[in-house]
């Protein structure tokens, strides 16, 4: 078996950490990583199963690459992360030429799965218990998967990291096939957290975000004391070198008084609180089981403005959810005018099996139905977005500098510069002309235009001119 490998994936920051963590796993173990699929000798798809749409792009990927098996019989295919765990052997049913199926809570042990692939050859799958199993100790423990460890170097953006402090989700919204696939929510000990972030930090990382399925419900339990989620950033605020925490994403529920305030006493935390409502309606909110009504949700929101002002809040919606009627959708059109979110993402209900929501009501608002809603709640949001946005002309904005700008092209104009991007303490995405150099570095630029999304601008005080 070859040793050059390939990597693709989909799917939230969860999956983006995953996959970072098989990539460093494979290259300890002496794989090769290769950017381009056709170079390599096993092709992986780490994939997402939230909504159906993610799953046909995969299956039309592993469909594609039949013909390539056929005339390359060596060559690994494999598939991991949440439509692994989801859909396991039947995978191997509609696309036979594939060799490994992992799930999330395996995908940590891919280096002895293909050493063990190689002598007794496939295809493997190797996924987590079903979640209604009977030792609740081994259904958890088949859903841990290491953490980053002893490899914080292998690391393609060294300056910015994802920690994960939670795995798993136990609050079985009746859309969502997450706690299925990514199991029951188990909290990280903190000082494997703090390690973890030490370590980054002395390797040149100065920005972590705390990962979790609900982020803010991070509890653990120890001589007799809880520690939360202020905690924790309490204790990751002292770890020298790191200048920036956020932490993605969180429960509206457990937005809790001592977690705002959290934020707001601790500086190198960013005001940034990603809360999504998924609906303004409460018939919607109730049948999907979020646990909070519409004014519930507005109070969380004014707490948030009232505690730590100038915070930026983004939001998830889902629009033709089973049931959702005009004046339903008309709710969360109100939701958003009033919210004003500084982004939300909106999709389309997609029905998962294995879900309430797929078991106990028909998918009944049309495909154009949800597609009109998705557009005009998209227009509604874009609006404000800008209109925030607009408040940030002129003013001179700390960015911590990502890379190239992707939409801005990555070959370097005649005199070396190219369109850089970064974000603001409050998450804005900020692209400037500068140069590949400036990446990992805070930047001061000076905002001239936005868009909905994104604030445009130059390094403050090389106006026309960067060196
Ligand atoms: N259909 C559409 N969107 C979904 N999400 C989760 N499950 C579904 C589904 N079945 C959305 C929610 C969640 C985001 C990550 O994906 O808005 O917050
Ligand atoms: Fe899914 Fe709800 Fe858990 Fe979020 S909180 S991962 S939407 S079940």
């Amino acid at each position: 078996m070859g040793k050059r490998f390939y990597i693709e994936t989909v799917g939230c920051q969860m999956n983006e950490l995953d996959s970072e963590l098989v990539m460093a796993a494979l290259i300890e173990a002496g794989y090769e990583y290769v950017p381009r699929r056709q170079d390599a000798d096993i092709i992986l798809f780490n994939t997402c199963s939230v909504r159906q749409h993610a799953e046909d792009k995969i299956y039309s990927a592993l469909g594609r690459l039949k013909h390539i098996k056929e005339q390359k019989p060596g060559k690994i295919i494999g598939v991991l992360g949440c439509m692994a765990q989801k859909d396991q052997s039947l995978i191997l049913k509609r696309a036979p030429h594939v060799d490994l199926v992992v799930g999330p809570g395996q995908v940590a042990r891919l280096p002895q799965i293909l050493e063990d692939l190689a002598e007794r050859g496939g295809p493997v799958v190797e996924v987590s218990l079903d979640r209604r199993g009977t030792s609740q100790q081994r259904v958890r423990a088949s859903f841990l998967a290491p953490d980053r460890k002893e490899r914080p170097f292998l690391r393609t953006t060294p300056h910015q990291a994802f920690v994960r402090i939670m795995f798993g989700c136990d609050k079985f919204c009746t859309y969502c096939i997450v706690p299925r696939v990514r199991g029951p929510e188990q909290s990280r000990s903190p000082w494997e957290i703090l390690d973890e972030v030490r370590q980054l930090a002395e390797h040149g990382c100065v920005e972590v975000t705390l990962l979790g399925q609900t982020v803010n419900s991070y509890q653990w339990k120890e001589a007799g004391r809880s520690m939360r989620l202020s905690d924790l950033l309490s204790r990751v605020h002292e770890v020298e070198g790191i200048r920036r925490v956020k932490f993605v994403t969180n429960y509206p529920c457990d937005m809790t008084p001592d977690l705002l305030q959290a934020v707001r006493d601790l500086p190198k935390v960013c005001p940034y609180f990603h809360v999504p409502a998924q609906s303004g309606s409460n018939r919607i909110l109730q049948r999907m089981k979020r646990g909070y009504t519409v004014e519930e949700y507005r109070e969380i929101l004014a707490a948030i403005r009232e505690t730590v002002p100038g915070a930026s809040v983004t939001s998830d919606f889902i629009v033709g959810f089973c049931g959702e009627s005009e004046e339903d959708f008309e709710a969360t059109v109100r939701l958003v005018e009033d919210a004003r979110f500084k982004n939300s993402f909106i999709f389309k209900y997609s029905p998962r099996p294995g879900t309430k929501a797929d078991e106990l009501w028909p998918d009944d608002v049309p495909e154009e139905v949800k597609r009109r809603r998705n557009n005009e709640l998209l227009a509604i949001q874009n609006r404000i977005g800008e209109e925030e946005n607009r408040r940030f002309v002129g003013r001179q904005v700390e960015v911590l500098v990502e890379g190239p700008s992707k939409a801005g092209g990555k070959r370097p104009a005649s005199d070396g510069v190219i369109q850089m991007t970064g974000r603001t303490v409050c998450d804005r995405i900020v692209v400037f002309p500068g140069s590949p150099t400036l990446t990992g570095q805070f930047v001061q630029v000076t905002i001239e235009d936005v868009s909905p999304v994104t604030l445009f601008g130059h390094l403050a005080g090389l106006q026309g001119a960067v060196s």
